[in-house]
């Protein structure tokens, strides 16, 4: 049985290959793909077969997916161009013959307000439309606050535009465990799972955990979404990823960030990372 994981180059990309490797699937029966193959040699040096795919070059994708069974489909990073280049995958999934497509989604896609929402919602239904799918709405990554840690404690703040909304964050491990159990066991077809850490949290949880963590005074800063995104660009971020983020905190606020769905840690098989365990190992 062949598994292909797309953006196998990427932070999630990586974790799931090597999930899939911990729950003994054979090298030889993963395919990893990227742009550029150079930067999953590794990969290829344990004997993982690696391939070259750009969803934006169509005739790179037959021989990528070549064989396929069963595919993980990571959303890429570029949302303007994002449906065009999914569609472009989920057709070559189709044309390859797989038999099942997980596709790494956002938490509630068919509901939530955000501008990123509709890019996933449309590849959902074009990917139900065409072959049996999972969807794994992941939610937002702890990693997007562990790797924040060394300003915040430079600042002794957290700044956001959250408010007191609830996040259910997880780690990109637990996530790519999630989807090396959908890829490696059977029932899953038809499936959406709401993906969340078990304990979530707002933003002034946070700032006290990392309090907690350090014996620093952190305290939490709300803003509105315009200051919050000046901030964002004050410190150097482009443009559209500051909205992005302004536009992810907003959501928080009214919870669409939060969900006790339980479903990953069903499919890990275990309690999710928690909060204070990510903040101590980043620390470390
Ligand atoms: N839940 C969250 O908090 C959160 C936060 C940020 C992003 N995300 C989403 O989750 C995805 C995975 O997260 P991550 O942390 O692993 O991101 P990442 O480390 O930035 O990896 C992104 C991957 O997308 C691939 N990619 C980009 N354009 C592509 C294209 N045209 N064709 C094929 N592959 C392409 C890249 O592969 P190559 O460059 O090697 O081809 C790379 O491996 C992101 O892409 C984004 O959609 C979620």
């Amino acid at each position: 049985m062949s598994i292909v994981v797309t953006a196998a180059s990427g932070q999630l990309g990586r974790l799931t290959v090597e999930a899939l490797l911990a729950r003994g699937v054979p090298a030889s029966d993963i395919v990893a793909t990227s742009r550029d193959v150079t930067r999953i040699k590794d990969f290829a040096d344990r004997g993982v077969v690696v391939r070259r795919a750009d969803f934006a070059e169509p005739d790179s994708l037959p021989a990528a997916f070549a064989g396929a069974d069963r595919l993980l489909l990571i959303s890429t990073t570029t949302p303007s161009e994002r449906v065009a280049n999914h569609r472009r995958a989920i057709d070559a999934a189709v044309a390859a013959g797989a038999s099942l497509v997980a596709y790494t989604s956002m938490l509630r896609a068919d509901t939530s307000t955000t501008s990123l929402a509709p890019t996933h919602s449309a590849t959902e239904e074009y990917l139900r439309e065409r072959l049996p799918s999972v969807m794994l709405r992941n939610g937002w990554y702890l990693e997007n606050y562990t790797s924040q840690l060394p300003q915040v404690r430079q600042g002794g703040v957290v700044v956001g535009a959250a408010g007191h909304g609830r996040i259910s964050a997880a780690t990109r491990s637990d996530y790519a465990g999630a989807a090396a159990s959908v890829l490696t066991t059977d029932g899953h077809a038809g499936n959406v799972y709401e993906l969340g850490g078990d304990e979530a949290f707002t933003l002034a949880e946070l700032a006290a955990a990392i309090a907690a963590a350090t014996g620093e005074r952190i305290e939490y800063a709300h803003l509105t979404a315009d200051a919050f995104t000046q901030v964002l660009t004050d410190a150097g971020l482009p443009a559209e990823l500051a909205h992005v983020l302004a536009d992810a905190d907003l959501a928080m606020s009214r919870d669409e960030m939060f969900t006790d769905s339980g479903d990953l840690r069903r499919l890990i098989g275990r309690p999710t990372t928690t909060l204070a365990e990510a903040i101590t190992a980043a620390l470390r």
